[in-house]
C-alpha cells in the first residue's frame, strides 16, 4: 500500500475522536469574528496555504544554507523566522479544520501533531545554536525539516484527495454550461427565502438556489463554496450589514448582490448566475468568466 493509500485508511480510523473533539470545540468557542480572519473571509481566499508558505519556505531553505558552511548564519535566522510564522498558520489551520468532514480532521489531527513535533525539534535546534553547538542544531533541524515535509504531504493530501480547500461551487459550476436556463415564472419563486431550481448542463442536473426579493432573483450554484451545503435549504439574513444567503450546514454566509462571504467559515464566493427577465419568466446564465 502507498502512502496516499495509509492516508486514505487512516481517515477512516475513528480510535482518537473522543480525544479530537475538546480541541474542535475549543476551536470553535472563539468569536466567529477572529474564525473568520483566520479562515481568511475577508480575503475571499483560505488563508491557511497562504501563511504555511513562511515556515515551510523558510525552512527548506534553512537547510540548503545548512550545507554550507559559510551560511549557516543565515540558516539560523531562517529557522527563527519560520519557528515565528508557525504560530498564526497553526491557527488558521485550526479554524479550517474544525469546520471540516471527519475523515478531513482525522487527517488534520496527524498533520498538526507532526507540524507540533517539527517546531519543538526547531525550537530545540534554536537552543542548541544559541548554546554553541552547531552540530545538535543541524540535527535537529534536518530532523524538523524531515517531519515538516511529511506533514505538508498529509496536508496536500486534505486539500486535494479529499477536497477540503476548493470551492464547491466552482466544481458543480462546471457541469452547467453558459448558455440561458429558464427557471420558471417569477411568480413561482417564493419571497424572501431560497428557492431549489435546476439547472441542465452537460448531461447531468446541477441543482441551483433562487432567491427572490420583490422583482429582483438571485440566483447562484446550489452546493456550498465550502462543503457542498445545499443552499436552498439555507436562509436569508442580514449578516454584517449585507442581505446574505446563510448555509444550513455550518452558517456560511453569501452577500446576495455578489456572492463573497460576509461570513465563515467559507472563505471562498458563491458562484452567481446572471439574471434576467423574460415575459415575467426568470433566465439565468453561468457567466462565462466562471467557467
Ligand atoms: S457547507 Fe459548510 S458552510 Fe456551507
Amino acid at each position: 500500500m502507498g502512502l496516499m493509500g495509509f492516508l486514505d485508511r487512516w481517515a477512516d480510523v475513528d480510535t482518537f475522536d473522543g480525544a479530537m473533539e475538546p480541541a474542535r470545540k475549543a476551536v470553535q468557542s472563539v468569536p466567529s469574528a477572529v474564525k473568520d480572519v483566520l479562515h481568511g473571509t475577508w480575503l475571499g481566499h483560505s488563508l491557511h496555504p497562504v501563511l504555511v508558505q513562511v515556515p515551510v519556505g523558510s525552512w527548506v531553505s534553512a537547510g540548503i544554507l545548512d550545507a554550507i558552511p559559510a551560511m549557516r548564519p543565515a540558516a539560523t535566522l531562517l529557522i527563527g523566522t519560520g519557528v515565528a510564522a508557525a504560530l498564526p498558520a497553526a491557527a488558521t489551520g485550526a479554524a479550517d479544520w474544525s469546520e471540516q468532514g471527519t475523515g478531513v480532521r482525522r487527517l488534520g489531527a496527524v498533520h498538526a501533531v507532526l507540524n507540533t513535533a517539527a517546531l519543538g525539534l526547531y525550537v530545540g535546534s534554536l537552543a542548541a545554536r544559541a548554546k554553541g553547538r552547531g552540530t545538535l542544531g543541524r540535527v535537529l533541524s534536518y530532523a524538523g525539516l524531515g517531519l515538516a515535509g511529511g506533514s505538508a504531504a498529509i496536508g496536500g493530501h486534505m486539500s486535494y484527495a479529499q477536497s477540503s480547500g476548493p470551492s464547491h461551487a466552482a466544481t458543480a459550476a462546471r457541469a452547467l454550461t453558459t448558455d440561458w436556463i429558464d427557471l420558471g415564472p417569477l411568480d413561482d419563486f417564493p419571497e424572501g427565502r431560497p428557492a431549489l431550481r435546476t439547472g441542465k448542463g452537460h448531461g447531468a442536473d446541477v441543482p441551483l438556489a433562487a432567491v427572490r426579493r420583490g422583482a429582483r432573483v438571485d440566483v447562484f450554484i446550489g452546493a456550498c463554496s465550502h462543503l457542498s451545503g445545499p443552499l436552498h435549504e439555507g436562509t436569508v439574513e442580514e449578516v454584517r450589514g449585507h442581505a446574505c444567503l446563510v448555509c444550513p450546514w455550518h452558517d456560511s454566509a453569501f452577500d446576495l448582490e455578489n456572492g463573497q462571504p460576509r461570513r465563515g467559515p467559507a472563505a471562498n464566493p458563491q458562484e452567481k448566475l446572471e439574471v434576467r427577465m423574460e415575459a415575467g419568466r426568470v433566465m439565468a446564465r453561468l457567466p462565462s468568466h466562471q467557467r
